[in-house]
């Protein structure tokens, strides 16, 4: 009787001491991504390429290359459209700023009201998931060492 009970516990101590183990396992292996892009996912980051190549590529370039002299304003004063690769500044930004300034708009988000800009507000025109989509193509593209920085200054935000 005794023996029996001291083997259900040794079976249970068992049990817990494998799934502590499991439990670490998935916590090392698992996605090292947890914020709001899924640059990892390749099912997003299809998803998001083709955003991009529809509604963004225009002015970012096919290959988020942004436009030439995007640093100085053109003729109207108004800034050329930048990269999106990381000669830019796209990922100086979190990954929820860039998601505001993409959904909301230059102005609303950084607080310019008057700023005067090219970039569209895609509230009402794109989906959040689709905004996700594109944002998560965009830093897939980034080497592997930025996209863990982005993503740890990301964290702080979020
Ligand atoms: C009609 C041209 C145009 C299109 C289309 C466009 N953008 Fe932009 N975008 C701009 C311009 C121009 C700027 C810089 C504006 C400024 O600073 O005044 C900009 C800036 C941005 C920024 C801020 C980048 C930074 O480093 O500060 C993000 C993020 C951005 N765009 C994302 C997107 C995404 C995502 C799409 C597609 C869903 C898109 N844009 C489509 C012209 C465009």
């Amino acid at each position: 009787m005794q023996n029996s009970a001291v083997r259900v516990g040794l079976i249970i101590l068992a049990a817990v001491a494998v799934s502590a183990a499991a439990a670490l396992l998935i916590l090392r292996t698992g996605p090292t991504h947890a914020g709001l892009l899924r640059p990892d996912d390749a099912e997003t980051v299809a998803r998001g390429k083709a955003v991009y190549a529809e509604n963004c590529a225009s002015c970012h370039g096919a290959d988020l290359e942004g436009e030439p002299n995007w640093r100085r304003p053109d003729g109207d004063g108004l800034l050329p459209a930048p990269p999106h690769d990381e000669s830019g500044h796209t990922w100086h930004h979190s990954e929820k700023l860039l998601f505001d300034l993409t959904k909301y708009g230059l102005a609303a988000t950084a607080g310019l009201k008057d700023h005067k800009t090219r970039m569209p507000v895609y509230d009402g025109v794109l989906s959040d998931e689709d905004i996700v989509a594109a944002l998560s193509y965009i830093k897939s593209r980034w080497p592997a060492e930025l996209q863990l920085r982005h993503t740890e200054m990301s964290a702080q935000d979020q």
